[in-house]
C-alpha cells in the first residue's frame, strides 16, 4: 500500500493581508534602511582596520581613528536600526515573517557590541585597543557580516521590502 503525503499549506501565503512586504520608510520608493546600513558596515570594518594598524605601527593616530570610527559605527547602526525596526513593526507582511525577527535579533546583538566597543574607548582610546578593543572589533566585524548577509537574504530570497510588480495582462510574472 502506498501512502501519500498530505499537502502542506503555507499560512503566510494563504493570507492576502500578509502579501504586502513593500518598504514604507522610503524616499521615492527607495528604502531608507538599505541606504543607511552601508555606514555601520563600512565603519565597523574601518575600526578593525585601524586597530590592526595600531597593533602593527603603535602609532596613536590609529587608536584615535578607531575610537572615532567606533562612535560612528554605533551611531549610524542605531539610526539604521530605528528605520529597520519601524519597518518591521509597521508593515504587516514584514512583521509576520520569522526571518525578519531573526534579522532583528542578530542586529540588536550587533548594536550592543558596537556600543560596548565604543564605550571601552571613551577616555583612553590608546590603552583600550590591545587586546580587548581588537577582540571586540573582530567580533563586531564577524557579526556585521552575518547580519548584513541575512539582511540581503530578506530582500533577495524573501522579497522583504520590495515592491511587487503586477504582470501585464495575459503574461505570467
Ligand atoms: C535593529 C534592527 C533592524 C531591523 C528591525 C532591520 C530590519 C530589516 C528589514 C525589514 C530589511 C528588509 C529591507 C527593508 O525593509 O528595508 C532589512 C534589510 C537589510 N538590513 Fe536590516 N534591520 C536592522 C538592523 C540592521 C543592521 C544594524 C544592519 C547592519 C549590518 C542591517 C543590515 C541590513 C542589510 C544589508 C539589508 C539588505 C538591504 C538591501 O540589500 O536592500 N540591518 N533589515
Amino acid at each position: 500500500m502506498t501512502r501519500t503525503t498530505p499537502e502542506l499549506n503555507d499560512p503566510v501565503e494563504e493570507h492576502r493581508a500578509l502579501h504586502g512586504k513593500e518598504s514604507l520608510i522610503a524616499i521615492a520608493g527607495h528604502p531608507l534602511h538599505a541606504m543607511l546600513v552601508a555606514f555601520p558596515i563600512a565603519l565597523t570594518m574601518s575600526v578593525l582596520g585601524a586597530d590592526l594598524l595600531f597593533w602593527w605601527t603603535a602609532d596613536p593616530f590609529w587608536a584615535r581613528a578607531a575610537g572615532w570610527a567606533s562612535f560612528g559605527a554605533f551611531l549610524m547602526g542605531v539610526i539604521a536600526g530605528i528605520t529597520g525596526t519601524v519597518e518591521l513593526l509597521v508593515v504587516k507582511g514584514i512583521r509576520n515573517r520569522s526571518a525578519s525577527w531573526t534579522h532583528f535579533i542578530l542586529a540588536v546583538m550587533l548594536l550592543s557590541i558596537l556600543g560596548a566597543n565604543w564605550g571601552i574607548r571613551v577616555g583612553d582610546h590608546v590603552d583600550a585597543v590591545l587586546p580587548l578593543g581588537l577582540l571586540m572589533s573582530c567580533l563586531a566585524a564577524g557579526l556585521t557580516a552575518v547580519t548584513g548577509w541575512h539582511g540581503g537574504k530578506l530582500v533577495f530570497d524573501y522579497q522583504i521590502g520590495t515592491k511587487s510588480i503586477e504582470a501585464p495582462a495575459g503574461r505570467e510574472p
